[in-house]
């Protein structure tokens, strides 16, 4: 799939004040730091759409970033920063549950993991609170340039081994870097999928 047009169009802190309408909205979620505002620009190819740090707890609020005049993707605030103040925590907290539960436009959830890292314990949980709601999910493993490609497998294995304990059936998961485009392709074309199932 072509990305031809990528527009900011709204942050916000309330759900409902997020777009109104039925266009499908795909969100990016996970813990903080782990790459949803890198990888929204890498698959829409603009450096500057979302805005990205080095250091955690960047992104605070959802915003919305209409592409091809036709669906959206939401960056999201990340999980689990511990060095933000309990209250921040809170509100980030209550920003993405409400998000997660209430926003029907949002066809497809992508949860972020670094693909570098053992399973953490907070992104098995978020996962099992998703199931719990019913939540629609998808994998993606960030950062894939920082390790070789057997590292890589033996990583998602470890976590799809981890997923198992709870779920018969594992999401469909994709393997990114925003540093050299892997993934790109496969993430643009599982959205086009789900657009045109619609
Ligand atoms: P918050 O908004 O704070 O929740 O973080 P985020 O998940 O949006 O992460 P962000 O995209 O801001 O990236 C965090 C850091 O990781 C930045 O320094 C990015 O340059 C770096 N980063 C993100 N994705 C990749 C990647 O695929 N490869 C490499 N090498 N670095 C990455
Ligand atoms: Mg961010």
């Amino acid at each position: 799939m072509e990305i031809q047009s990528a527009e900011f169009i709204i942050s916000n802190s309330d759900v409902n004040k997020c777009p109104v309408g039925n266009i499908p909205e795909y969100a990016f979620i996970g813990r903080s730091n782990v790459g949803k505002s890198s990888l929204i620009n890498m698959l829409t190819a603009r450096k500057k759409l979302a805005m990205t740090s080095a250091t955690p707890g960047k992104t605070l609020l959802i915003n919305h970033f209409l592409i091809n005049k036709k669906w959206y993707l939401v960056d999201l605030p990340g999980y689990g920063y511990a060095q933000r103040g309990k209250q921040q925590q809170k509100e980030i907290k209550k920003i993405i549950e409400d998000y997660v539960l209430e926003r029907e436009q949002m066809t497809n959830l992508f949860v972020l993991v670094d693909i570098r890292l053992e399973p953490q314990k907070i992104d098995v949980e978020f996962i099992e609170w998703l199931g719990e709601n019913g939540i629609p999910f998808s994998i993606i493993f960030t950062k894939a340039d920082k390790i070789s490609a057997s590292a890589q497998r033996a990583n998602v294995q470890r976590f799809l081994d981890t997923l198992h304990d709870q779920w018969e059936e594992l999401p469909p998961y994709f393997i990114s870097s925003s540093a050299n485009k892997a993934g790109r392709d496969a993430i643009l074309d599982y959205i086009d999928q789900i657009n045109q199932s619609l």
